[in-house]
């Protein structure tokens, strides 16, 4: 499908979603994130395709919710349409995983997509904010709470209240981006890792997503024990058997997701 907004390639098990709107630095306006919204649907339901990766350009993966596009919108506007917030959501019903390649700005809205994703891989160019203060708002998309879980609260007060960026090295420091690499070698890593990911096996991996976010949404004692639930029930999939074989005959495994 072709879209105004994105680019979408699939290849080898992975879709590719690139954020394309080079004039504005990849600002989400609506029209992206419905668009958005559409593509991580279709990548979830297409048999092609095994892990996403979610990118923008090299100067910014998103600079943002498009200010043009908010600057003269009343509370009627944005309350009454839920302003951004079921395509937003879109992007949390993805069971398979999303891996976030970021490079240049991630900002705001932009800060706040790539926090939903499931990790993100850094270039050493990459810069996260939440300026939304300077605009007389706060975060819209999740950024007060996710970056607090991520960050912890006073660095997540330091960005919300000052406005200020922060460079890659302080986003891997503080367990914001799992790792940074080159700019120039961002999309080549980002695509191994999903690659690594699309070799697994895929109720393995949606296992995994489920019980990892678990645990943002429960206590530590409930979150165990919905992982050991997990852990038993995958013992019912022909991929434990599979996998455990393949280990035990010293020879890779070859999964079916079933
Ligand atoms: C609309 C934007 C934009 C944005 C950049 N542009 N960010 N347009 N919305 N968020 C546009 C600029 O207007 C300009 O267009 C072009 O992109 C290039 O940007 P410049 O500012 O000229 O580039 P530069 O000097 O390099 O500065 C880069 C920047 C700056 C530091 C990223 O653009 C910036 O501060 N942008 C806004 C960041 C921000 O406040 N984000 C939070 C938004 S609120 P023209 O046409 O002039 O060339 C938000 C809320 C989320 O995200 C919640 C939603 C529910």
């Amino acid at each position: 499908m072709a879209y105004e907004t994105l680019i979408v390639e699939i290849e080898d098990y992975v879709a590719l979603i690139r954020l394309n709107r080079p004039d504005a630095l990849n600002a989400l306006n609506s029209k992206m994130m419905s668009e958005l919204a559409d593509a991580l649907g279709a990548a979830d339901r297409n048999e092609k395709v095994r892990c996403i990766v979610l990118t923008g350009s090299e100067k910014a993966f998103a600079a943002g919710a498009d200010i043009k596009e908010m600057a003269e919108q009343s509370f009627v506007d944005v309350f009454g349409s839920d302003f951004f917030t079921s395509d937003s959501e879109a992007m949390l019903r993805v069971r398979k995983p999303i891996v976030a390649a970021v490079a240049g700005y991630a900002l705001g809205g932009g800060c706040e997509l790539a926090m939903m994703c499931d990790f993100i891989i850094a270039a050493d160019t990459a810069k996260f904010g939440q300026p939304e203060i300077n605009l007389g708002v706060v975060a819209g998309l999740g950024g007060t709470q996710r970056l607090t879980r991520f960050v912890g609260k006073s660095k997540s007060m330091d960005m919300h209240l000052t406005g200020r960026f922060m460079d890659a090295a302080e986003a891997e420091r503080c367990g914001l981006v799992s790792r940074v690499v080159p700019a120039k070698n961002l999309m080549e890593e980002a695509m191994k890792a999903a690659s690594k990911i699309s070799e697994k096996s895929l109720l393995t991996a949606m296992a995994v997503k489920e019980a990892v976010n678990r645990s943002y949404e429960t206590t530590l004692r409930e979150g165990v024990l919905f992982e050991r639930r997990l852990f038993h029930a995958l013992f019912a999939t022909e991929d434990q058997k599979e996998g455990m074989a393949a280990f035990l005959e010293k020879r890779t495994p070859q999964f079916r997701d079933k």
